[in-house]
């Protein structure tokens, strides 16, 4: 095992009605001024940002909604809710959506807390992000874990570059998880998040560190629940006890728990990133389409890993490790299949990308060949242009 440090400070307040305590915990933590950052229409069209600002109001907390956020969200309109926060004198920004709302406000904290620095300095690493303003977060869907997580990811649409900040600043300081806000989404988001909450996982299971035991069964019982509850909420989006363990799934699956005393690979991330950025699919859509072919590609390199991941996730009886290897991979791009995900380009509905495109991509996942990604494989510009090929029907 690595060595590690695990620092979670959020407050999770989950379960039927936990809207209705979102005054009181920005009152417990002392915010008279907050910035309320939401999405497009859902949270209005439920109702729930009218019963969110009824709340603050009858607090006396003095407030304003910046709605408008879109899904992969963009920097310019994060900037946007930089001057809102300012002008407010905010003291907290709180989020009511999902991950694109939580990263909004994450990046408008960090614009508030430093007025004489853009915002995009802080994710192309130019300038040290040392403060921000606290984050409360009401979650209307289990997905991106952006509620519990480090990171917060924004579009730049003028560089067409989508890149994630990894930093302790950007936890938030409470998170409202209440299941029965995630019954009227879209199956499309249920699909989506079930991806991305196994490959927050799953992309920290597959790594160069093998003598991890508890992580990597905690790892493992997670995938198992959500491969399982996942099913279920595809088939019926309103049951309240497979939405239930979904949400929770979410946080605990990109709050560092399950991979703990291991090394991050992210690479299917990353591979998925440039995908959104150019073609601005929904981030969920864009993992499963790539994972098939990343695992491909690098089973070669460690097929005992497969094999244990598939025999303890997948239940597979193979004792051959390249043999249930192979089936733990088909079991997993078949999983994704039967929910509806896509797993190549035209599936994807991009269509199929000539040669010299995919050559434009990869070089672009390597931010103009200044990195490489992953650590259970490292892969440079070559090896990313080659699984790119692999997705490309
Ligand atoms: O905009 P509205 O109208 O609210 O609709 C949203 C949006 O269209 C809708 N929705 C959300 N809650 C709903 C609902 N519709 C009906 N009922 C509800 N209760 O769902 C759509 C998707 O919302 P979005 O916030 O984009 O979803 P998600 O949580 O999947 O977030 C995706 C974003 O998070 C980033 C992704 O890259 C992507 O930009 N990620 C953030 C991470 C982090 N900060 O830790 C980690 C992830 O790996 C991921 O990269
Ligand atoms: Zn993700």
């Amino acid at each position: 095992m690595e060595s590690f440090e695990y620092w979670v400070p959020t407050r999770i307040l989950f379960g039927k009605g936990a809207e209705s305590k979102t005054a009181a915990e920005i009152q417990r933590l002392g915010a008279r001024r907050v910035l309320i950052v939401s999405g497009g229409a859902s949270a209005r069209r439920s109702g729930l940002l009218d019963r969110i600002e009824e709340q603050l109001r009858q607090a006396g907390i003095v407030f304003e909604t910046f709605e408008g956020t879109k899904p992969n969200p963009r920097l310019d309109h994060a900037r946007e809710g930089v001057r809102r926060a300012i002008a407010l004198g905010a003291e907290l920004i709180l989020a009511v959506g999902g991950g694109s709302v939580i990263d909004t406000a994450k990046g408008i904290a960090h614009g508030a807390a430093n007025p004489n620095t853009d915002i995009w300095e802080f994710w192309t690493g130019r300038a040290p992000l040392e403060k921000s303003l606290p984050v409360g977060v009401v979650l209307t869907i289990s997905a991106a874990g952006s509620e519990t997580s480090d990171s917060s990811v924004l579009t730049d649409e003028a560089s067409s570059q989508k890149r994630g900040l990894s930093s302790p600043l950007n936890r938030p300081v409470f998170a409202v998880m209440d299941p029965l806000l995630t019954l009227t989404l879209p199956v499309w988001q249920v699909k989506c998040g079930v991806v991305d909450i196994m490959m927050h996982t799953m992309d920290r299971y597959f790594n160069p560190i093998q003598d991890n035991q508890l992580t990597d069964a905690i790892a493992e019982a997670l995938l198992r629940t959500v491969i399982r509850c996942g099913r279920a909420a595809v088939a019926d989006p309103t049951d309240y006890a497979a939405m239930s363990e979904l949400m929770w799934a979410g946080s605990l699956s990109h709050n560092g728990l399950t991979g703990l005393g291991g090394v991050k690979d992210f690479a299917p991330h990353q591979l998925g990133h440039e995908l959104s950025a150019r073609f601005d699919v929904s981030h969920g859509a864009s993992l499963s389409t790539v994972w098939g072919s990343w695992a491909d590609f690098c089973l070669p390199r460690d097929p005992a890993r497969f094999a244990r991941f598939g025999r303890e996730v997948w239940g597979i009886r193979e004792p051959d490790d390249g043999v249930a290897a192979r089936a733990a991979i088909d079991a997993t791009v078949h999983y994704f299949e039967e929910i509806g995900m896509p797993t190549c380009f035209s599936a994807l509905g991009i269509g199929l990308q000539d040669e010299k495109q995919l050559a434009v991509m990869a070089r672009a996942v390597t931010f103009d060949g200044s990195r490489k990604i992953g650590s259970f494989v490292v892969l440079g510009e070559e090896e990313i242009l080659e699984i790119y090929r692999r997705c490309n029907h």
